[in-house]
């Protein structure tokens, strides 16, 4: 944590969470800009904000009202630091009510997109069209600005929009500059950034590679280090980027568990092996899993057998290779973040999920996570500065437990083989008909139900395969894909006439919520 603070400094821009959904988002369009930004805390001490030093700090919108005993609060001493800040929603009624204006609770909120009116195009509206659609998610609002405050714009109900202090250092806007359905909506944030916090935009790729690779060598110095890969991409960045440290110091471990994709542990394997000259081997202990899943129907048991076996694998196996002091990891920042930095609210256990490689402190090595600073895509700009395949970098987000949580019901070698089948064909289809990088997730499920069905003169009672594709931006929300009807009926066509024990296909149209991702 302590390494991803000094990004900060001078450079980098604080947003303190407030419990928005939006606040993830914020981050995000901040790195856009090649700015490091990292979440922090609404609690945050003023001493730390101090020792941290950011150029520019942002206040994220949130559910509370000034007026809750429960609201969550900031240090008022923060809002007056000598540094620029910008109001987001929640943080617009923080700064107003610090400043001495005035918040009120109306009957009518503001919902959705908004028309936007604006009066002042200096700085934080600079070369913004004057009317506008913002989104808009609030039910308090501005009545009254403080003193020697500005209005800069209006919504269409008249509500108070965006405000400025005199000197232009604390900005505030009662719109969402975050969320994409506001038109202009970077180029706001991006004012903000470059015009008036006089951000550098040193964020980069290389800047980033470069950086890690003296940290990573500093710090693992002539040791060992053991890192489990999985196929997908984070581990994999991971290990090239280690590797680019620290040459054959680190070995890379693969545990095929018998549930990946169809021939996905070898692909692996020689891609970074021949590729890159990543010293990886990988072991066979599927007899071991499918042993421990036999006769298991339960989703969370499942998820736990197999997380558990995967340790004690894991465990096992990286004894042989002799002393190893650490352990590395893709660990991504919205791993980090998940738990809820600012509000700390409680979400319910929807699904356990267990990362490949997401391994118990016990275990005695030190721990390396390099990407723990990363959004996805960073992450996957990171992979192409270092020359991994863009097949690879650009592959669909696969869960640690594997096909797993894809077969309903029993799982055992024949299920994962038909499932193996017919996943294949469908995303050699999306590959063909180039759907493939439209979606941010598509796989097949196995569904334990038997249909008749007609093949030839026979009669069939085969299984059900039903094919889930999802657009999404971060797989916490996601939108069934819209697949174009050729496509489906081709993919259809060639499950049902090729892989043996199928004799029907049907098309997932949940969105998520209500449903998830992966049906377990
Ligand atoms: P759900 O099914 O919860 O999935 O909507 C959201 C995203 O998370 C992935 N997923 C997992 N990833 N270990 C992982 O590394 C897991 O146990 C796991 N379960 C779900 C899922 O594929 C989707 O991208």
């Amino acid at each position: 944590m302590e390494d991803c603070l000094a990004n900060m400094k001078n450079n980098g821009v604080m947003i303190l969470d407030f419990g928005s959904q939006y606040t993830k988002l914020i981050a995000r369009r901040v790195r856009e800009q090649n700015i490091y930004s990292e979440i922090l805390p609404h609690n945050i001490s003023i001493e730390k904000i101090n020792e941290i030093s950011p150029a520019a700090i942002i206040l994220s919108g949130g559910p509370s009202s000034v007026f809750d005993d429960t609201a969550l609060e900031v240090n008022p001493q923060i809002l007056r630091l000598p540094i620029p800040i910008l109001g987001i929603c929640y943080g617009l009624q923080l700064l107003a009510h610090e400043y001495g204006g005035l918040v009120e609770t109306k009957e009518n909120g503001e919902y959705g997109l908004s028309n936007l009116s604006i009066d002042n195009t200096q700085k934080i509206f600079s070369n913004i069209p004057t009317s506008i659609n913002v989104w808009m998610s609030h039910m308090d609002q501005v009545t009254k600005v403080p003193e020697e405050w500005k209005i800069l714009a209006r919504s269409s109900n008249d509500v108070i929009a965006a405000i400025s202090n005199e000197d232009n250092t604390r900005i505030a806007t009662q719109f969402h500059p975050e969320v994409v359905h506001t038109e202009f909506g970077t180029e706001i944030l991006q004012n903000f950034l470059l015009k008036i916090a006089n951000c550098s935009t040193d964020w980069t790729p290389v800047n980033f590679i470069s950086s890690q690779i003296e940290k990573i060598k500093n710090k693992v110095g002539k040791e060992k280090l053991i890192i489990g890969v999985s196929g997908g991409v984070d581990s994999t960045v991971a290990a090239a980027l280690i590797h680019k440290a620290i040459g054959d110091q680190s070995v890379g471990i693969l545990i095929d568990h018998g549930l990946m994709r169809m021939d996905e542990s070898e692909k692996c394997v020689r891609s970074l092996k021949e590729g890159l000259g990543i010293n990886i081997h990988s072991f066979d202990e599927s007899n071991l899993f499918f042993s421990k899943l036999e006769n298991i129907i339960d989703p969370e048991q499942k998820r736990k057998i197999i997380g558990n076996q995967f340790i004690e694998s894991f465990e096992r196996i990286s004894k042989d290779f002799g002393e190893i002091k650490y352990l590395a990891q893709g660990t991504l920042y919205p791993d980090v973040i998940e738990s809820g930095v600012g509000g700390g609210h409680s979400s319910h256990t929807i699904k356990s999920h267990h990362n490949v490689g997401g391994l118990p402190e016990k275990m005695n090595f030190s721990l390396i996570e390099p990407l723990r600073e990363l959004f996805k895509d960073e992450v996957r700009n990171v992979g192409i500065e270092l020359g991994l395949p863009k097949e690879l970098v650009f592959r669909h987000p696969f869960p640690g437990p594997g096909l797993g949580v894809r077969i309903i019901g029993k799982i055992n070698k024949e299920r994962v083989k038909i499932l193996q089948q017919a996943d294949q064909i469908f995303i050699d289809a999306l590959y063909e008909d180039d759907l493939y990088d439209k979606i941010w997730q598509a796989f097949a499920v196995l569904v334990p139900v038997k249909t008749v069905g007609v093949m030839g003169d026979q009669r069939t009672y085969e299984n059900l395969i039903s094919l889930r594709a999802v657009t999404s931006s971060d797989g916490m929300t996601a939108d069934w894909f819209k697949f174009p009807q050729d496509s489906l009926a081709k993919i259809s066509n060639r499950i049902v006439n090729s892989v043996q024990g199928v004799n029907r296909v049907v098309y997932d149209i949940t969105s998520k919520p209500p449903g998830t991702i992966e049906w377990e």
